[in-house]
């Protein structure tokens, strides 16, 4: 094995195939690591400032799974942020974890979760003395970072171990002003998506342990568990190959990327129609979140205009903004293309281009019918189905609008980014409902939710996709009492 033989096959190129090996005589073995394997994590460590890293080749997904499940026993109880990616969601569940919730704050002019914040979870630490690990994501998915420092010392001084999701922060402390890393600011547990913000192939991550809180052992067995028995060895040269490289020429890459993305937003001051979060202190470098001015279009409809008519493939789209991303690996023609489209679709509004389009969808953040994406990240106060029992449990396909009142059976997320809207066991509210089903209406990729006569066609960009398709019809999954 491998069965290509390291020949080129069909469209599998040479040079891949040439990269791709087994654990073959002289190339080590990530599972039982030998003096190559041995140093390459080393060198991982010594970037990031952790003690011990684990190259990963299931992407943080992997990470987050074996970081929870070492840090606390079956069944045991996790503080853990609302706005965590499935994954952590998925941890709990194959754990038998209790969920005690972080709610984040939220910046209301663009419907995104802001920072975690340290009086939060001390406040949670002191309400509830039995929890055994805190898990929280920063950056966000939009690049907002928390006070890790802060948060690590509150949540030590409790003896008990801090996982941070930096998913979206592998390039975070290696480079004169950019945030320190989760790492360097006293977290037990860290996970970087190389493949997110760094120049690496998909699927390519890193853990991170310091301290004595984790057991690594333990954490080791997890990885083993969680991880394929066969790690890519492309995937392996690639966290090896961008580790080298930055460690050459970090000052140099994110110097540029760091010049280049403030020399963007400066010119894109001069916009009247579109706006953009401002880098400010806790807001990362790299992510770009923008929104029409007043929310008069969706971040749906921004998203698939820049795709059709510029030719700019965003990240993701949500219904008042949508995120593009710049990393590294971006040279200055991405900066100056993305900025010539804002600029020219910013004139284009003014000239009233679109001025008789009538909305389909409602407006955004402040408007009376809320679509609010982070309305499903508040605390309601309802009593819920722990997710093991729910996420087992029977169900039933009901309407959308007929379940208000009851508990959700699957995750419903808009992917990207895959946090869960709605997580099974928890109570689906009215208005959540009336929320999907707008959101659908928008063209946003709501997963969880079964859209009558979907499956089987054809997937069609979003400015394609039926007016109203059969959003009326569309049904959910929900826990059978
Ligand atoms: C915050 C966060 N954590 C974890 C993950 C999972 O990362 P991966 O795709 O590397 O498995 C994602 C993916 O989008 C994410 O956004």
């Amino acid at each position: 094995m491998p069965g290509h033989k390291r020949k080129a096959f069909g469209e599998l190129p040479q040079p891949i195939a040439d990269l791709d090996i087994t654990e073959i005589e002289g190339f080590d073995n990530l599972h039982q690591p030998g003096p190559l394997f041995a140093e390459l994590q080393r060198e991982a460590a010594r970037l990031y400032g952790a003690e011990e890293s684990f190259y990963l080749i299931n992407g943080s997904t992997g990470g987050i799974l074996s970081a929870v499940s070492a840090a606390l026993p079956e069944g045991g109880h996790i503080l853990m942020a609302r706005n965590c990616h499935r994954s952590a969601y998925h941890a709990a569940y194959l754990r038998h974890l209790r969920i005690s919730f972080l709610y984040p704050p939220v910046l209301e002019t663009f419907d995104i979760c802001g920072a975690i914040t340290a009086e939060q979870v001390g406040e949670a630490l002191e309400r509830e003395p039995d929890i055994g690990a805190v898990l929280i994501v920063s950056p966000t998915y939009e690049g907002r970072i928390a006070d890790i420092r802060a948060i690590a010392g509150i949540v030590h001084e409790k003896g008990i171990p801090l996982i941070v999701d930096e998913a979206h922060g592998a390039h975070l402390g290696l480079a004169e002003g950019f945030a320190e890393n989760s790492c360097q600011a006293g977290a037990d547990l860290v996970i970087h998506s190389v493949h997110k913000t760094l120049p690496a192939m998909t699927q390519t991550a890193l853990l991170h342990v310091s301290g004595n809180r984790i057991d690594r052992e333990r954490l080791k067995r997890f990885l083993q568990i969680y991880q394929s028995s066969s790690p890519s060895y492309v995937l392996m040269a690639s966290i090896e190959n961008v580790i080298r490289v930055i460690n050459e020429k970090k000052d140099v890459l994110f110097g540029r990327l760091r010049a280049d993305y403030s020399e963007m937003l400066e010119r894109l001051k001069d916009c009247e129609n579109l706006r953009f979060l401002p880098l400010e202190p806790g807001q990362d470098i790299g992510k770009l979140v923008l929104a029409s001015a007043g929310n008069r279009f969706s971040g749906q409809w921004l998203y698939d205009l820049l795709r059709r008519e510029y030719r700019l493939q965003l990240e993701m789209a949500s219904a008042s903004y949508c995120l593009a991303m710049f990393t590294a690996g971006d040279g200055p023609k991405a900066y100056r293309r993305m900025t010539d489209a804002l600029l020219s679709l910013d004139r284009r509004i003014a000239a009233g281009e679109w001025k008789d389009r009538t909305r389909k969808e409602p407006a955004g953040p402040g408007s009376d019918f809320a679509t609010r994406v982070t309305d499903f990240f508040r605390d309601t106060g309802e009593k819920e189905i722990p997710l093991t029992e729910a996420w087992n449990g029977e169900k039933e396909s009901v309407p959308l609008e007929e379940a208000g009142g009851r508990y959700a059976g699957e995750f419903v997320h808009l992917y990207p980014p895959g946090i869960p809207l709605l997580v099974p066991g928890e109570r689906i509210a009215e208005r959540h409902c009336a929320q999907l089903r707008e959101y659908l209406r928008m063209g946003l990729n709501v997963q969880g939710v079964e859209k009558a006569g979907a499956s089987g066609g054809p997937i069609l960009p979003s400015w394609e996709k039926p007016e109203d398709g059969d959003v009326s019809r569309s049904t959910i999954k929900v826990w059978k009492r």
